[in-house]
């Protein structure tokens, strides 16, 4: 399951905001400038992380996201399943530079099961250079890169079936 939803997310394509397909409802969420795990909170009683992978990959196992980042050796990556009362309700999956991982931003490679929003958002130093909305069949997504102290990383997130996001659209 996890897998084939990590293939979705891979294959997610990617629509200017301006879209006709992006209804407001849809944009209220893609947009997002908040953390999606405290907007989860809103819909179920807990919010909980389920780490698929965590560590080291070399930049040929990059995709099209390397176009987004530098042009490091390695790169830090994570991927989650993020579950609202214990049913997946999105795929995250985040690539941090090895370059960004100095000083505090070390962190990012001991997150396990603490979601990263809580990480980010508690940062003084976070900024958002962009939010880019995607789909693949039914199914949306958004990609957005961040900075940390202006050290880049890039985050990826698919909204599964599940995800109260479809309830809205509904
Ligand atoms: C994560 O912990 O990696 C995470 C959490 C929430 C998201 C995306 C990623 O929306």
């Amino acid at each position: 399951m996890s897998q084939e939803a990590l293939s979705l997310l891979r294959a997610l394509n990617w629509l200017p905001s301006t879209h006709p397909t992006l209804t407001a409802p849809l944009l209220d969420w893609l947009i997002e400038e908040d953390s999606m795990t405290r907007r989860f909170e809103q819909h179920c009683r807990q919010v909980t992380v389920r780490p698929m992978r965590e560590g080291f990959i070399n930049a040929d196992e990059l995709t099209d996201e390397r176009a987004l980042l530098p042009d490091d050796a390695r790169f830090w990556l994570r991927e989650i399943v993020l579950c609202g009362d214990d049913e997946p309700w999105l795929i995250g999956r985040t690539l941090v530079p090895e370059s960004t991982l100095n000083g505090p931003e070390q962190m990012l490679q001991q997150l396990g099961t603490r979601p990263l929003g809580r990480y980010l958002f508690s940062s003084s130093t976070l900024s958002r250079d962009f939010i880019e909305p995607g789909s693949v069949g039914a199914l949306w997504g958004r990609r957005s890169r961040l900075r940390l102290s202006g050290k880049p990383l890039l985050l990826t997130e698919l909204f599964l079936p599940a995800s109260p996001l479809y309830r809205d659209l509904a």
